[in-house]
């Protein structure tokens, strides 16, 4: 896939649950492409990134915000077909300057990503969860 074939986008007008297929890779239970579509409505923001010719969303960023002090990112994902083409890196670089205005922008990750998020700018940090996963689908 040619980096020009790739849109990106920060709204979700026009966007139908046909077009969300394929995220949650390796989720036990995965969240419905209609329940995604509800969760990137329901976020703060959202930037996708677009295959310009079939339309289908192939990466993605949702984070929340109390949009006073602070905003968390739960999800950011590429399908894995277009993983390792820097369209991570893009939607990490676009909202981490979207979110600039924030004195705090968290997230929790894996230690394997910790290079990743530390060339986008973030610094490592300890951090705390809970995971109810009879609610992993999100219903
Ligand atoms: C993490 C993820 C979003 C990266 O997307 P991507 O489009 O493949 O990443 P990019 O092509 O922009 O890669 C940017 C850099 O990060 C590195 N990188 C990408 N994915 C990585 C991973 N899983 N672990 C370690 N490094 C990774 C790349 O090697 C690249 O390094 P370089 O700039 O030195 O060449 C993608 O692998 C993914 O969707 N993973 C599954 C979901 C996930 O783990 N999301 C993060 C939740 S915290």
């Amino acid at each position: 896939m040619r980096k020009r074939g790739i849109r990106y986008k920060s709204v979700c007008k026009g966007i139908t649950p046909a077009n969300l297929k394929g995220f949650f890779v390796g989720w036990p239970k995965k969240p419905s492409p209609a329940a995604l579509l509800k969760i990137l409505k329901k976020s703060s923001y959202v930037f996708l990134a677009v295959d310009a010719k079939s339309k289908n969303i192939i990466g993605l960023i949702s984070p929340v915000s109390d949009k006073t002090l602070s905003a968390y990112i739960p999800l950011l994902e590429v399908l894995p077909e277009y993983r390792g083409k820097g369209i991570g890196k893009e939607l990490i670089r676009r909202m981490l300057g979207r979110l600039k205005k924030y004195y705090m922008i968290d997230l929790l990750c894996d230690p394997g990503l910790r290079k990743f998020y530390e060339s986008a700018g973030m610094k490592p940090s300890l951090g705390m969860r809970v995971r109810n996963y009879k609610r992993q689908a999100g219903c």
